[in-house]
């Protein structure tokens, strides 16, 4: 039998990089880890035990309930997906929300969070034969990784898809208001101090703003056969 290598999936948010890691995963018969997932699951615990005020998250306090806070993938029954448990509750649906996007760059800037999330996501790929995604997966979590895919699309083609997705599950939002946080987070994901949102040398670019989900996964399931050699 063939390695199974981590793969690992960077690139701006809303750029389609959780459709196509699941995807891929799906594909090559290997477990899909969504790391955003979980910086977004820790900013929902901050939101729904008040350490925010005026948007502003309470640091200490956070650093003192990290060890409160347990973060896990299960899945839904009903259809199959991978779910986000937090504390062992399923936040799948509660963590997609604007609220929790217009709060989680901040939390994910703190360091001690980074540190927590990352020792967790390491362990999690430790056996390889995993897809993680997110945006310092191929540069800080795992350099290592046999294959890294940079994704990117336009600010304004993520925020439509954004738009649709959210409407799609009846949200109340408008396609300004999305651009803009798309805007923002883009911003302080890559100007963070700590691990920002960079391309690692050795990544494969994938601009996928005109692209067909067959095609990228076409593209994707190429690369893959030629890291592992078949
Ligand atoms: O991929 P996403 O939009 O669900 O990620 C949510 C936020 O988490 C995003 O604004 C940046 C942060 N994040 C991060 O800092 N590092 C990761 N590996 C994944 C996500």
């Amino acid at each position: 039998m063939n390695k199974r290598i981590i793969i690992a999936i960077d690139g701006h948010s809303s750029c389609g990089k959780s459709t196509m890691a699941k995807d891929l995963a799906r594909a090559v018969g290997y477990t899909y880890i969504d790391s955003g997932a979980m910086y977004r699951a820790v900013t929902l615990y901050a939101l729904e035990h008040g350490l925010f005020s005026r948007g502003d998250i309470d640091a200490d306090a956070l650093a003192a309930q990290m060890d409160d806070i347990h973060i896990a993938f299960g899945r839904d029954e009903a259809t199959g997906q991978p779910v986000t448990l937090l504390n062992g509750r399923n936040v799948e649906r509660e963590i997609r929300t604007m609220e929790v996007s217009g709060h989680v760059s901040p939390v994910a800037a703190l360091p001690f969070v980074r540190a927590a999330l990352t020792r967790q996501q390491q362990a999690m790929g430790r056996d390889g034969g995993i897809v993680m995604d997110g945006r310092d997966i191929g540069t800080a979590v795992f350099p290592e990784a046999e294959l890294k895919v940079f994704v990117t699309a336009s600010a304004e083609v993520r925020a439509q898809r954004r738009y649709d997705e959210l409407k799609a599950k009846g949200q109340d939002v408008t396609y300004a208001d999305i651009l803009r946080n798309v805007e923002e987070r883009d911003y302080i994901d890559s100007h963070r101090a700590l691990n920002p949102l960079r391309q690692a040398d050795d990544a494969r670019v994938l601009d996928n703003s005109h692209m067909t989900i067959a095609e990228q996964r076409e593209w994707l399931l190429r690369e893959f056969h030629q890291v592992v050699g078949n």
